[in-house]
């Protein structure tokens, strides 16, 4: 059938009511529709223009009932005394909605998107949309475009449809790289939700790549992570793109720089345990000169990895035969290592860690156990590039620069407790961000553009700029710096996370495409998201969705240009899928 056809046949459940404009119309419901749910309804209206047809299509989102009678003072009295007025309460109820325009069609040989230049008339009729006539609508008007449908229209069986922009130039982009916040509380799905959205985007197969940063490792196990029990790494090779799923540390090592590996002696507690010092300015120091030491051992390294190919004991022995040593004419004179000189002052304190040190190494070379040597053990076990293990550098290199990839890295770091799990994550999403940037400042001195989503779970955990410790501050920084640096490389991101009042609000300026979870209901949250989304409307909308826990229905507010039919820029209100 036609669509003009299919719309003239359609029932109406109101007229536009006054005012409307062309982005707003008031709906006066129809007394038979009284009683059916409104809220959140996908409707129609047409609008002639010319010699066309402009079919708009809107959400409700506000719903009124109005009655004078009961407004009128002098029938209070009679309302107190027997709880309605007869013959009018209910009777003379008006019904008004509120629909927020979200695109327009032009029906004429074909169906194209068009922007709505007039106001709706009163009296016109407002009729539910189908699924048949979303079909038809889009059919010749995304006819170039990959649209999915990752969920219904709230609380309806109205499929809505989204497009997932790749970064690039080329069919299907958005011609610049835009950032990605999915926002709820936990258990409101934003992680499955996520997943959903990059099923879109790995349409997209020859032109951009993924990276998933996984600290929960839900990607990474693909159990319910998709709905009705669908393997998010099946879905992903079906649009064609290239999957890998692995894990640090078992497929990945980390790069031979001694910055690292000095630092995660320091977070990991070995330097404070092992030469008993306490404050973190001398933590520093010492990181400092065993970070020079490594320097010049790997620089005498022939060919391959040197921390990755250590044995733990011999590199702390040699470090401490090293350390303790008087080798140039410097050292001798002042009885002391360069390493040891540039940490402690001529002292007590100095001569207090070199007894310990001695000590420590006399029980090293009696094949003594010390603890500490399996904390280094496992330390080393990170930079470890033996059997099939991919360096971090390759990864994120691959990623960055060739296209069709999506992988997802696993952070969450089992079996390396006595490193500190945190520890490890904190520093391989450092690392991950700057092996980003440099790859993407490579490929656009090239005179070459990356074209890649980089998405990170749980992301208030690492880039939260209301964070006390300084570890976070730091990293919360370096993410910023990243973020705000790669977009012009071709580089959006994905965070996910459950606040979006720390989350910085140069990123936030930066993102094009909101999708809002159950919860951020409170206080500045909420003021946070009214602020975004700039339609009260709208965030009275949002503020009725019902927990999921309760019923299992997973409702999103999506902001910014993800669907055909969100090109007013109005939010979209799903269920998904
Ligand atoms: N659209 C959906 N359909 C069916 N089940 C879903 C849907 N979205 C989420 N779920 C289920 O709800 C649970 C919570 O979802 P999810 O892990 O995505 O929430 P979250 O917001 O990421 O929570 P957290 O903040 O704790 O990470 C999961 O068991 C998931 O399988
Ligand atoms: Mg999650």
């Amino acid at each position: 059938m036609q669509i003009l056809e299919i719309i003239e046949q359609s029932t109406p459940l109101g007229v536009i009511g006054s005012p409307s404009d062309s982005f707003e119309a008031v709906v006066d419901i129809l007394g038979i529709s009284s009683e059916q749910k409104l809220l959140g309804e996908l409707v129609f209206f047409t609008v002639p223009e010319g010699e066309n047809t402009i079919v708009s299509i809107g959400q409700i989102t506000d719903i009124r009932t109005e009655n004078k009678w009961h407004e009128e003072p002098s029938f209070k009295a009679v309302i107190k005394r027997h709880g309605s007025l007869p013959h009018l309460s209910g009777n003379a109820d008006n019904r008004i909605a509120k629909l927020t325009v979200q695109s327009s069609f032009k029906i004429s040989e074909e169906i194209n998107a068009h922007k709505l230049a007039n106001s709706p008339s009163t009296g016109n009729k407002v009729c539910a949309v189908t699924n048949d006539i979303m079909v038809q609508l889009l059919k010749t008007s995304t006819q170039n475009q990959i649209v999915e449908y990752l969920g219904c229209a709230y609380d309806t069986e109205v499929r809505i449809p989204f497009w997932f922009k790749h970064f690039g130039k080329d069919t299907g982009g958005a011609g610049d790289a835009y950032h990605i916040g999915v926002f709820g509380k936990t258990g409101s799905g934003k992680t499955t939700t996520a997943a959903q959205v990059l099923k879109g985007y790995a349409t997209n197969k020859n032109h951009m790549s993924i990276l998933v940063l996984d600290p929960q490792e839900q990607f990474y196990t693909d159990t319910e992570l998709l709905p009705d029990n669908m393997s998010f790494k099946d879905e992903v090779i079906k649009k064609g793109m290239k999957y890998k799923a692995i894990k640090v540390p078992e497929d990945v090592h980390f790069p031979d720089d001694p910055e690292v590996f000095s630092e995660l002696l320091r977070t990991s507690g070995f330097i404070r345990k092992f030469f008993n010092i306490t404050t973190e300015e001398k933590q520093i120091a010492m990181c400092e000169s065993i970070s020079e030491y490594i320097e010049t051992r790997i620089l005498y390294t022939k060919k391959g990895s040197f921390l990755g190919t250590v044995n733990a004991k011999k590199l702390l022995e040699d470090i401490l035969t090293r350390f303790l040593e008087h080798k140039t004419e410097t050292e001798k004179k002042q009885k002391c290592s360069r390493y040891f000189a540039s940490v402690y002052a001529p002292g007590a304190q100095r001569n207090i860690r070199i007894d310990l040190m001695t000590d420590k190494l006399d029980a090293l070379k009696k094949e003594k156990a010390l603890k500490e040597v399996s904390i280094l053990e496992n330390i080393l076990a990170l930079f470890s590039s033996s059997s099939n293990k991919i360096s971090l550098d390759d990864m994120v290199h691959r990623v960055v620069k060739e296209k069709g990839w999506l992988y997802i890295i696993n952070l969450s770091t089992r079996g390396t407790h006595n490193i500190g799990s945190d520890n490890i994550q904190a520093l391989l999403i450092k690392l991950i961000t700057k092996k980003v940037v440099e790859a993407s400042e490579e490929l656009y001195s090239a005179g070459d553009k990356s074209n890649c989503l980089i998405v990170m779970d749980e992301a208030h955990r690492y880039t939260n700029s209301t964070a006390s410790d300084p570890r976070i501050k730091e990293l919360n920084k370096n993410i910023i710096d990243a973020v705000r640096t790669t977009r012009k490389y071709g580089i959006g991101y994905m965070f996910i996370t459950q606040t979006i009042e720390s989350l910085d609000e140069e990123i936030i300026q930066q993102m094009r495409i909101f999708a809002f979870g159950y919860g951020l209901t409170m206080g500045k949250e909420f003021g946070k998201i009214k602020q975004i989304i700039n339609d009260d409307n709208a965030a009275k909308f949002y503020k009725s969705f019902i927990d999921p826990s309760s019923n299992k229905k997973y409702p999103f507010m999506f902001h910014g240009p993800i669907s055909p039919l969100s090109f007013t820029g109005s939010p979209l209100f799903l269920e998904m899928k």
